[in-house]
């Protein structure tokens, strides 16, 4: 056996370990999470309930400052999806309203349910690939690219995303600078953004 074939054979064993120890393992929230996820729940205690997640139900509200709701089904909000791989979200945006630039620590694939938008991502070369998309369009964003989505219809928007990682983070760029610890005079020298655009986006926040 050559060293790429030993290589291939180890890389899929370590993406299928879980399926060597359990079927599944639906984490249990009250223990600490490790690098690889939640302990396991007792599988004794697991019953169907455990691997359906109704959060998605019902209409959002968008009155935040990007117009948008934002409903996260990551592991932490249904445990079924620690150690597989997977999670997902539901994008909802009012007129106008933007899922601001954000990256996780996966891929995302997004279907567009509701409404217009733009959706794109940015490279690490700086080139920008972002297209309108239409209810039933799905548009992929490789893992740890920056992305946003607008919607540019004459309606609210809906779309649901699905992403690669149990556990994929969500870090918005803007919140990042501005929402966090952050000093505003770093903020300043590491954007070039003036005193004043970074203490309005700071009051903006409520840290300035
Ligand atoms: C999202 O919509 C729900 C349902 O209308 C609402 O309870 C919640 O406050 C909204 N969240 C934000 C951030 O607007």
């Amino acid at each position: 056996m050559n060293t790429l074939s030993v290589f291939f054979i180890f890389s899929l064993l370590a993406s299928l370990s879980i399926a060597l120890e359990h079927d599944f393992c639906v984490g249990d929230l009250s223990l600490p999470r490790g690098p690889e996820g939640y302990a396991c729940k007792d599988p004794a205690t697991v019953t169907t309930d455990d691997f359906v997640y109704t959060g998605f139900r019902g209409e959002r509200t968008t009155s935040n400052i990007f117009a948008n709701n934002v409903t996260l089904a990551f592991a932490d909000a249904f445990p079924a999806f620690n150690g597989l791989g997977i999670s997902m979200a539901r994008l909802d945006f009012g007129l106008g309203g933007v899922i601001p630039l954000h990256s996780h620590r996966t891929s995302e694939v997004i279907l567009i349910v509701k409404g217009t938008i733009i959706a794109g991502f940015i490279d690490s070369n700086n080139i920008a690939y972002y297209k309108r998309l239409e209810v039933g369009d799905i548009m992929v964003f490789p893992q740890a690219m920056l992305h946003f989505q607008v919607n540019v219809g004459e309606t609210p928007a809906t779309a649901f995303v699905s992403l690669n990682g149990a556990n994929p983070g969500l870090q918005l760029t803007t919140l990042s600078l501005f929402a966090g610890n952050l000093p505003g005079d770093i903020a300043e020298k590491i954007t070039l953004l003036s005193h004043k655009e970074v203490t309005r986006l700071k009051r903006i926040f409520g840290t300035a």
